[in-house]
């Protein structure tokens, strides 16, 4: 087999992110008690105070700090989920969620998404039969909770477990509570590619102090202590470089947001009058500005306009086509039809949008966005 490629950053292309970065300085001065105590992992000081950290910032109860945001998925499915659940879940999404319950030999069972809000359908879950499924893993699709509270609320009723994949959500805050203590858990990614990052990372979020502790266990490979293990765990502890990255990034991520906001506001304005594209329900609340998705009216146009600003160079992404129920090991999981997700799928396009992408990017960006939409007809 061969290698995968190696990710070069062509000079001169805008990418759909960039990654926000400290001052170095910032950086190194977190670095020199590792380069002292010789601490490089194993839940160290850093870890703990980039935990405590992002509790303080999300005002949840319990903040666990992982390697990666699939990890959490698959640590927090396995602790909530019965074996071999049928998972109710949302097809529009990046494939790390519903491998997550594929790789722990569960069962996704597919429903359409909201028209609107490109969440999960909350009606659809409610209509299914009440022995059909054993839990709901819901996705803040872009960042956006919508629906979350509904969920909480028909677990509750069914009493089956909800667990949210927040990959996308760190930094929104909603008006009706705490979003990271909704369901019985929320799974954060601090990839690189996200708004907020650690290098590479991840946590679950729980206001259950009990389901932490579980996490607290199975990511260090269900050891007890020195002469005990619990639990088949697994290794899924943040280093402390990545904390120490992710506790430098902390002190910045409401001004990075904010600089989001203006681009985010920037390019509605200069889209909006465009009547082919069709934008995102937003939930309630201050918004974080994770990505900045239009939808357009086919996947034709779509390609078209996604074409169009490739000549520019100009690297914007289709999040998330293909539906992860259209793959070939996924299939066998789709029994319905989701026409809402297809069409979502095949219009969506992710542009550029990162905390010091110029605006004067963003006006070329529309500009490519709103010539292609003409000359595809649309
Ligand atoms: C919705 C969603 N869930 C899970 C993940 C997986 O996170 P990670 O890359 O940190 O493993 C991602 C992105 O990477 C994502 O977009």
């Amino acid at each position: 087999m061969g290698r995968a490629p190696v990710l070069s950053v062509a000079k001169g292309t805008t990418y759909v992110t960039r990654p926000s970065l400290p001052p170095l300085g910032e950086f190194v001065a977190l670095l020199r008690p590792i380069w002292k105590s010789r601490v490089l992992t194993n839940n160290g000081p850093s870890v703990s105070r980039f935990e405590e950290r992002l509790e303080r910032y999300t005002k949840c109860r319990n903040v666990e700090a992982l390697t990666n945001g699939t990890l959490a998925l698959e640590i927090a499915a396995k602790i909530l989920f019965p074996l071999r659940a049928t998972v109710a879940t949302t097809p529009f999404t990046f494939p790390a969620t519903t491998n997550a319950l594929i790789w722990l030999g569960m069962k996704p069972r597919f429903f359409d998404i909201d028209p609107d809000t490109f969440n999960l359908d909350t009606a659809l879950v409610a209509q299914s039969s009440n022995r059909s499924i054993d839990g709901i893993l819901s996705v803040h699709v872009f960042g956006n909770p919508a629906g979350s509270l509904e969920f909480e609320a028909l677990g509750r009723t069914r009493s089956i477990p909800v667990l949210f994949d927040a990959a996308h959500a760190l930094g929104f805050h909603s008006p009706h509570g705490n979003l990271l203590e909704r369901g019985d858990a929320s799974t954060l990614s601090f990839h690189a590619t996200k708004h907020f990052h650690s290098f590479e990372g991840g946590a679950i979020a729980t206001r259950n102090p009990s389901v932490a502790r579980e996490v607290r266990l199975l990511r260090n490979f269900g050891i007890v202590s020195e002469e005990e293990v619990d639990t088949a765990g697994i290794n899924a502890k943040m280093t402390e470089i990545q904390a120490v990255m992710g506790l430098a990034n902390l002190r910045h991520i409401d001004r990075w947001i904010r600089a989001r906001k203006i681009r985010f506001d920037l390019y509605r304005s200069l889209l909006e009058s465009s009547e082919a594209i069709q934008y995102q329900r937003l939930d309630a609340g201050k918004y974080n500005y994770p990505y900045m998705p239009i939808l357009l009216c086919s996947r034709r146009v779509r390609d078209r306009v996604f074409d169009a600003l490739l000549r520019q160079r100009i690297r914007a992404r289709k999040y998330f086509y293909p539906l992860t129920s259209n793959l070939p090991y996924t299939r066998k999981y789709a029994h319905t039809r989701l026409p809402v997700a297809t069409r979502v799928a095949d219009g969506i396009l992710t542009l550029p949008l990162y905390a010091d992408l110029s605006l004067r990017e963003v006006h070329r960006i529309s500009a490519c966005v709103r010539s292609a939409i003409r000359d595809a007809g649309s």
